[in-house]
């Protein structure tokens, strides 16, 4: 049995092969029957005649339901009028297992429904795409960093203290200890960068945040690099490198999974290196000019956000925060200590925030006095005071969530669907 992808059937042509899947859908005749199958891959229509296969294997397709296991063997024919370019006259076929009657029909559901029946809805041409998609990101990133000498050193996920400020945990009963799930590996990655150099972590990041909007999941996953020796423009400048790795991986990759989802993909063609970089300041006098009533030392909301990308179509750094608004962390610029060394990158076409980042703080004294304004347990952090007095030196990390990137590049209106099984507020199941 020559098993293969649907994806693959371009290398089959002509040639008796076995599709693995499940029946998507079906059409036909009392004569003819085309079976639309799915394996995971792409969809393929199978051309069965009841002249070719004979009476008694022909009848037993009328009790194929959707979504019923099923593996089929046939020739591959090129079919320009067929989705993958191909179809298959069908030689013989074995049903693994009858669906029952599936609720997820091939008519209009809503999103709460949907929702629900989560485990299911994945199945769907659509849901299949993104997943896909993001697949390719990830790898994607990874072969950058692979590539440049980065390490990949994983940070944990239970953790005695906050990252990001202390509002948006989820706390755990640590055996009679409190612990906390990770909002963001970076001071571990700080540790592990003053050890291999140049290091980056992958993994899932919590937070606890009360909000209900198409940009934030409770459970998310963070690419997060931290390099030692690197100032704010070294850190900018491997962003913006790596988000244009990523942007033309997809285009190149997932041409199939992008039409799928009728993205617009001139808007990807046309981004550029470098992206356009503005201070916190010069966005503020963006915002004033669009008539936004907005005072400095605020932090943006959303709304701002898109109004800055709008300006330039382009990912855009914007950097040189206040320092009042940004993480404990965060480097003042030495020019002006108002502000930190810090840039978040903001996609454009609404989706907002992508990456957070900036140049830390390397001075132990400095860092004591932050976190103490913070008002944060000194405690906890006396490992990560230890960076600071054994050769200490300048450095630099960002953090960029996986699923407002997935989100971006595929075009949709909520990030709900970038993630096979999305956390959000007052919603775990399934
Ligand atoms: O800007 P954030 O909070 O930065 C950090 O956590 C740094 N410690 C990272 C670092 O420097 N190593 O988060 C980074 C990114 C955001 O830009 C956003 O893309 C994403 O994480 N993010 C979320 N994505 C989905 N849902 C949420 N609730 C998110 N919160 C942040
Ligand atoms: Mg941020």
């Amino acid at each position: 049995m020559n098993t293969v992808l649907i994806k693959n059937l371009g290398k089959h042509l002509d040639e008796e092969v076995t599709i693995q899947g499940w029946l998507y859908n079906q059409r036909g005749s009392g004569k003819v029957k085309f079976l639309i199958l799915r394996d995971g891959s792409g969809l393929l229509q199978c051309v069965i005649v009841k002249q070719d296969i004979g009476e008694e294997l022909f009848d037993k397709t009328k009790v194929l339901t959707q979504e019923t296991s099923i593996t089929v063997t046939g020739i591959v024919k090129e079919e320009p009028r067929a989705a993958g370019g191909y179809e298959m006259q069908v030689t013989g076929f074995d049903v693994i297992n009858i669906a029952e009657e599936y609720p997820i029909t091939h008519k209009e559901h809503g999103v709460d429904f949907l929702l629900e029946r989560r485990h299911l809805w994945i199945r769907t041409p659509r849901q299949m795409a993104i997943l896909r998609i993001r697949s390719e990101i990830e790898h994607a990133f990874r072969d950058f960093f692979y590539h440049r000498d980065f390490v990949l050193a994983d940070a944990p996920i239970i953790t005695p203290s906050a990252c990001e400020g202390t509002s948006t945990l989820f706390g755990l009963d640590y055996h009679g200890e409190k612990a906390y799930l990770s909002q963001s590996g970076q001071l571990y990655s700080e540790a592990n960068a003053m050890a291999l150099g140049r290091i980056y972590c992958f993994g899932p990041t919590f937070r606890a945040e009360k909000s209900k909007t198409r940009r934030h999941l409770m459970e998310f996953w963070m690419v997060e690099a931290e390099m030692a020796y690197f100032d704010m423009d070294d850190n900018i400048k491997l962003q913006e490198e790596m988000v244009y790795y990523v942007i033309t991986r997809v285009l190149e990759r997932c041409t199939r999974e992008l039409t799928i989802l009728d993205r617009d993909v001139e808007k990807l063609k046309n981004i550029q290196l470098p992206f356009p970089r503005i201070s916190y300041t010069e966005a503020v006098e963006i915002l004033k000019e669009a008539g936004e009533d907005f005072t400095w030392g605020e932090d943006f909301g959303a709304p701002h956000e898109t109004i800055i990308s709008n300006h330039f179509g382009s990912p855009v750094f914007v950097h040189r925060y206040p320092t009042s608004i940004k993480a404990f962390y965060m480097k003042p610029d030495p020019e002006d200590p108002n502000v930190v060394l810090g840039a978040d990158l903001l996609a454009p076409e609404g989706y907002g925030e992508i990456i957070g980042g900036g140049q830390r703080i390397d001075d132990l004294e400095l860092l004591k006095q932050r976190i103490e304004e913070h008002h944060l347990p000194i405690e906890a952090f006396e490992w990560y005071l230890d960076l600071r007095k054994y050769g200490s030196v300048p450095h630099s990390g960002f953090g960029l969530g996986l699923e407002r990137t997935v989100a971006w590049l595929c075009g949709l209106e909520h990030i709900r669907e970038t993630i096979p099984f999305p956390r959000m507020l007052h919603k775990m199941y399934p």
